[in-house]
């Protein structure tokens, strides 16, 4: 079953944002595979299971305009929302993805390291249909997570763990992946990112 939002909270209540192992100061490898959707400022992005990352303060300054941030734990969304000034154009969204209702429909849905924390089919199955209802026609995923080499568990969790092969075969056709140079991947695991849609660039 998908975790209870008390474990997270704990988590972010416990450590400090950089304290914890997924801390990026600049996540440029997520930055790198949004650029590469071509989406631009006015484009629709969701960052799913963002904990408080600093994704959306560089979408930000990037100029987009459309961003939503979700996590099971509201205390991440407020330590993101603390960076930021209280007119940012970003919805805040503190909820299990799998209950998501969207308010809207989505350009790019981008996800680093939230959908491995499913580890059972039926929650898996139960994320790709959210994630199909929320995005566009033609609209574009990115999901980041644990190759078959990296760690079985992270924040004390089991996670799947999936292969180019595997992640594609979960995530439906007309799919690419690309062994990915995240940071989370040091110094011993090895994420894999996939992503969905037609793009116009390779990264
Ligand atoms: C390893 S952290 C990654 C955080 C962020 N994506 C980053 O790269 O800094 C995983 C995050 O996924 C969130 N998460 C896990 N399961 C979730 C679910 N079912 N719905 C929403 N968020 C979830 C957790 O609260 C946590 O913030």
């Amino acid at each position: 079953m998908a975790e209870e939002p008390n474990r997270w909270e704990d988590v972010y209540q416990s450590k400090a944002e950089a304290e914890t192992s997924w801390f990026e100061d600049r996540p440029q490898v997520s930055l790198d595979l949004i650029a590469a959707t071509g989406a631009t400022s006015d484009a629709a992005i969701v960052d799913v299971g963002a904990g408080a990352s600093r994704l959306v303060d560089c979408l930000l300054d990037q100029g987009f305009l459309r961003i939503t941030v979700l996590d099971l734990s509201d205390t991440a969304l407020a330590k993101a929302r603390a960076r930021l000034s209280d007119d940012v154009p970003v919805e805040w969204v503190a909820a299990n993805v799998l209950d998501w209702e969207p308010s809207g429909l989505f350009d790019v849905w981008h996800d680093r390291a939230a959908f491995h924390f499913l580890t059972d089919v039926a929650d898996q199955e139960a994320y790709l249909q959210v994630m199909d209802r929320a995005l566009v026609p033609g609209g574009q995923a990115i999901i980041g997570t644990f190759a078959p080499d990296g760690p079985e568990k992270c924040s004390g969790l089991p996670v799947a763990r999936y292969d180019a092969a595997l992640l594609a075969e979960r995530l439906g056709p007309d799919c690419q992946s690309a062994r990915n140079p995240d940071p989370l991947s040091a110094p011993k695991n090895d994420p894999l990112i996939l992503r969905r849609g037609s793009w116009p660039d390779a990264v």
